[in-house]
């Protein structure tokens, strides 16, 4: 399921759930040069630019599985995706989330004809803890007939 995974990939980057990841300072933690978190405060860096930056990313903002495909951004973006983290706690998760968005997406498509009704609200993002469509997706499913 080699573009299946490929779309989940994507898929992850291009909408990816979670959208920052706070963290405690521990002990004063240098930002800038000319700035450093002081301990006890809290720094909630976001994964966005990463995963939308240009130079790893040709046009970032369109959804296309083809970079995780034929493409390199697997490699290329190797320390871009941020989508479970990074360091000591990286999302102990990672493989088992997405061997089941391929699982799901896998068994929907050879189940399912399924059909999305867009509306203008459909790109538009709400946050509530993580995200979903502004217009909550609206779709139908019918059987597929073999
Ligand atoms: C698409 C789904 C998921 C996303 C986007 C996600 C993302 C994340 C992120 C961003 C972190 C914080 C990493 C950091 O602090 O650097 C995290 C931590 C964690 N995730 Fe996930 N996660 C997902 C699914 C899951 C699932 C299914 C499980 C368990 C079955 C899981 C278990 C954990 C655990 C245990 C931690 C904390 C690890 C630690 O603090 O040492 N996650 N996840």
């Amino acid at each position: 399921m080699a573009y299946t995974r490929a779309v989940v990939r994507e898929l992850l980057r291009y909408r990816p759930p979670v959208l920052m990841v706070p963290y405690v300072v521990k002990k004063p933690f240098p930002i800038t040069d000319t700035y450093t978190a002081p301990k006890g405060s809290m720094v909630v860096p976001t994964t966005y630019m990463a995963l939308r930056d240009p130079e790893v990313y040709e046009n970032p903002d369109v959804f296309d599985p083809e970079r995780y495909y034929s493409g390199d951004a697997e490699v290329k973006g190797a320390k871009n995706y941020l989508v479970f983290g990074t360091g000591p706690h990286y999302c102990l998760g990672q493989q088992y989330a997405q061997l089941n968005l391929a699982l799901m997406i896998g068994k929907a498509s050879l189940l399912l004809d399924w059909k999305h009704h867009p509306t203008p609200k459909s790109e538009e993002i709400k946050v509530f803890a993580t995200i979903f469509p502004m217009d909550d997706c609206p779709l139908t499913f019918d059987y597929r007939k073999w």
